[in-house]
């Protein structure tokens, strides 16, 4: 089995794979509650809290599978981008483990593991297609040509989606991380009731720093009225959010004449991303934000280095 390890950002994750995809573990500790006071990932807290779980995560995903690290013939690894301290720890004990039991280690990048999330599971998507990975951190548009080579046809030139649904709930007054809660709320809204236009720019491109400041002054503009609009504001911000990601996806996909376009990262989750795209494959609920499993997945087309090889590997903290 593959040991799949992901420390990136606030989710300790360890996750057994086999070599043809099927989800033996995936065990994910969020460390959201940590952060939530603080509005936002403190870099160092999250670190010191990985360093505490990442071994209590690891016996935990070997204990689910039943088995023990004899049964583990690689390890695949978060190696970026991401926060360079919370990378580390993640590296860290992966060559460890590589290490001590002369097994390879595969570096993974977490984009790419992000777009394979499609590959575990009885009904994987299978390359070329056309992917929108919206997640925390990014926000990208994918022509995934192979397993192992994707080219990126556009990016945000500011904000990521998951940033733009984190930063709205926040100026609801939702909890941090705000997407799902968003989410939620915005069910019980009309997404008509204001008009939140998301600005056009590149070919490909997104960009989201507008709609939040249109949100912001419509919030401000309502003054005392807004908590009891608070649902209509987050239909209406979640609709200009979707639009903008379905619309340019779907550029994308007749641009490439890709037939199918698939959907992962943490926004993939979202309801109405879900419903405006029937015919595109979205990465399954409980792989859609941070985990393991898609780590292990992705370092099955990865590049093993052999034992000792990947002692010197160094984490990256951006793409590129
Ligand atoms: O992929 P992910 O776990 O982390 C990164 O790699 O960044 O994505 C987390 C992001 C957060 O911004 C979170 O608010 C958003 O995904 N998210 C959602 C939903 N569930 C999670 N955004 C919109 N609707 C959701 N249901
Ligand atoms: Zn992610």
């Amino acid at each position: 089995m593959i040991l799949g390890i992901e420390t990136s950002c606030d989710e300790t994750a360890a996750a057994l794979v086999t070599p043809g995809g099927e989800i033996r573990a995936s065990v994910v500790s969020s460390q959201a509650d940590l952060h939530a006071r603080f509005g936002g990932v403190v870099p160092e807290v999250a670190s010191r809290r990985h360093l505490e779980l990442v071994m209590p995560v690891l016996r935990q995903a070997l204990a689910e599978a039943d088995a023990t690290l004899d049964d583990v013939e690689t390890v695949a690894v978060t190696q970026g981008p991401g926060l360079v301290g919370a990378l580390l720890v993640g590296l860290s004990a992966a060559k460890a483990l590589a290490w001590a039991r002369r097994l390879p280690l595969v570096p993974v990048d977490h984009l790419h593991g992000h777009v394979a999330s499609l590959w575990l599971g009885d009904d994987p998507v299978e390359p070329p297609f056309l992917c929108l990975l919206a997640s925390g951190g990014h926000t990208l548009l994918l022509d995934v040509r192979a397993h192992d080579r994707y080219d990126v046809l556009g990016t945000s030139i500011d904000d990521a989606a998951g940033e733009a649904f984190d930063k709205g709930a926040r100026l609801l007054g939702l909890g941090y991380p705000g997407g799902a809660e968003l989410d939620r709320l915005a069910q019980e809204g009309d997404p008509d009731a204001y008009r939140f236009p998301v600005a056009r720019v590149g070919e490909l491109d997104f960009s989201f720093s507008g709609v939040k400041t249109a949100l912001l002054y419509a919030v401000r503009d309502l003054g005392d009225e807004a908590e009891a609009r608070r649902a209509d504001l987050a239909a209406s911000y979640q609709r200009a959010l979707v639009r903008a990601l379905v619309g340019r996806a779907q550029e994308a996909a007749e641009r490439t004449g890709h037939d199918t376009i698939a959907v992962v990262g943490g926004v993939a989750a979202n309801s109405e991303l879900r419903a405006s795209l029937p015919g595109a494959r979205f990465a399954p609920l409980r792989l859609c934000t941070d985990n393991a499993a898609m780590i292990a997945s992705a370092g099955r087309y990865g590049r093993p280095l052999a034992y000792p090889r990947y002692l010197d590997l160094d984490a990256y903290a951006s793409r590129s």
